[in-house]
């Protein structure tokens, strides 16, 4: 049975569903009216350059403008951090979620309930914990929160309702439960991957008394406030970046073919992977911590230059310089450099990260054609996290991919709310780009 379409429907069901109404007219109307109209042409070199920039995809949580960073459904970092309900200073991420969702800031009663209702189904079942104690200590923290989100979709509620003939209209309600659920649920996967990896193998069970990140923080084995206050803000920076990136778009591709919430968001995971993608994190901090065992804890700005530039002869790039997409510093890496002024006092590791935001962009101009010498939310967040005691460098695409959920989840609710189909672009050969090329000489 659906037995979920029987339940009272909680504010956050309501205050999307009211929306998708309106924005299922809003694209009928652009599909009737303007279905014709070219968005973007693309040119033989974006194709084969990864299609950088060509706008092909409909994402309606974020938007990423190339100078002025990420916008949440329209709104800033800042603008994030005072409008939307915090527990002190920083967001909760759970209302993020609900403004990811619904496009708009919710009231403190609604991210009570949305919290309660995360935190109520946040315990994973004992097949999912067995099986994650049964993989290698030295399977990568990511491979082990794929594979548990996969065995987590048993009971998909998206299976059961196309199983059972569900209308296609109504498909985004089991996909909002099986997201809802994916959401409350990640941050007990990863925080038990955590404590069988680098820990004693006992995790706390998740409380129905606290928000999402301090839940995920004290499962993780942390008691510290400030520790909560830095897991809500890197939950809430890193959770969406457009459609584009890679970790969304696999996700959004996988669920075009209506595979479920738990199939699609491992794939997205399985992207995530990659060091080009949420591996850069833990690679900054690795090259952070090599500069200071050659420049030591309080170099000079001339030390790192000389570090910096011996890298680049030696044809190492810098990690956490530059990003497809943004050629401005990164807005993500300023709030963190935010909280890190406010809150932490004499940190190496930070200390060279600002001394790095100093002297790197000023070094990766002067060799020119490079589109982006700014740091991205890379280049310091690992560092924060180091700071805290989180040292487990492998763990910090984990803690990325936990934030990603939000962004993910969102999207694929919409996925299906705006019936977007299977994905599937055409594609040339070789031969095909020559006789092109050809042609237009
Ligand atoms: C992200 O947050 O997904 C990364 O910055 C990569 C991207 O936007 O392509």
């Amino acid at each position: 049975m659906l037995k979920f379409l029987s339940r009272p429907v909680s504010s956050l069901r309501k205050a999307l569903e009211d929306k998708i109404v309106i924005d299922r007219e809003r694209l009928t109307k652009l599909k009737k009216e303007h279905g014709a109209v070219p968005i973007d042409k693309i040119t033989l070199d974006q194709m084969v350059r990864g299609m950088k920039s060509v706008k092909a995809l409909l994402t309606e949580t974020s938007r990423l403008d190339p100078f002025k960073g990420i916008r949440f459904r329209g709104l800033s970092i800042p603008e994030c951090q005072v409008q939307l309900p915090a527990k002190y200073r920083e967001p909760l991420p759970e209302s993020m979620f609900w403004l990811l969702l619904t496009g708009s800031v919710p009231t403190q009663e609604q991210v009570e309930e949305l919290r309660g209702e995360l935190a109520s189904k946040a315990k994973i079942p004992e097949k999912v914990k067995s099986l994650l104690a049964s993989l290698p200590k030295n399977m990568h923290p990511l491979t082990q929160l794929s594979l548990g989100v996969l065995a987590l979709g048993e009971n998909s509620y998206f299976d059961t309702a196309y199983n059972k003939g569900m209308k296609k209209s109504e498909y985004w309600k089991p996909m909002l439960e099986d997201s809802i659920n994916l959401v409350a649920k990640v941050p007990t996967i990863a925080a038990t991957i955590y404590r069988n990896v680098y820990k004693d193998g006992k995790v706390s069970e998740p409380r129905e008394d606290l928000d999402w990140a301090e839940n995920y923080s004290r499962m993780l084995g942390w008691e510290d406030t400030n520790f909560f206050e830095m897991m809500r803000l890197n939950l809430c920076l890193h959770c969406d970046h457009e459609g584009g990136n890679v970790s969304t778009h696999a996700a959004h591709l996988v669920g075009s073919a209506l595979s479920d919430a738990y199939k699609s968001y491992s794939a997205g995971l399985n992207g995530l992977a990659g060091p080009l993608h949420g591996l850069a994190n833990q690679e900054c901090l690795k090259w952070l911590l090599d500069l200071r065992q050659i420049v030591g804890d309080d170099p000079t700005d001339a030390a790192v230059e000389v570090y910096v530039r011996q890298n680049l002869r030696d044809g190492k790039i810098i990690p956490g310089y530059g990003h497809p997409v943004l050629r401005q510093t990164d807005p993500r890496f300023i709030a963190m450099l935010d909280f890190a002024n406010k809150v932490i006092e004499d940190c190496p590791t930070l200390k060279a990260v600002e001394i790095c935001y100093k002297v790197v962009p000023k070094i990766l101009k002067d060799i020119g054609d490079i589109k982006n010498p700014y740091p991205n939310v890379n280049a310091i967040s690992g560092a924060v996290m180091y700071y805290y005691g989180l040292s487990e460098l492998e763990f910090y695409t984990a803690v990325f991919g936990v934030s990603r959920t939000l962004g993910i989840a969102a999207n694929m609710v919409w996925d299906r709310a705006l019936g977007l189909p299977i994905e599937r672009p055409g594609s040339l050969t070789l031969e095909n780009l020559e006789e092109i090329g050809q042609k237009s000489s």
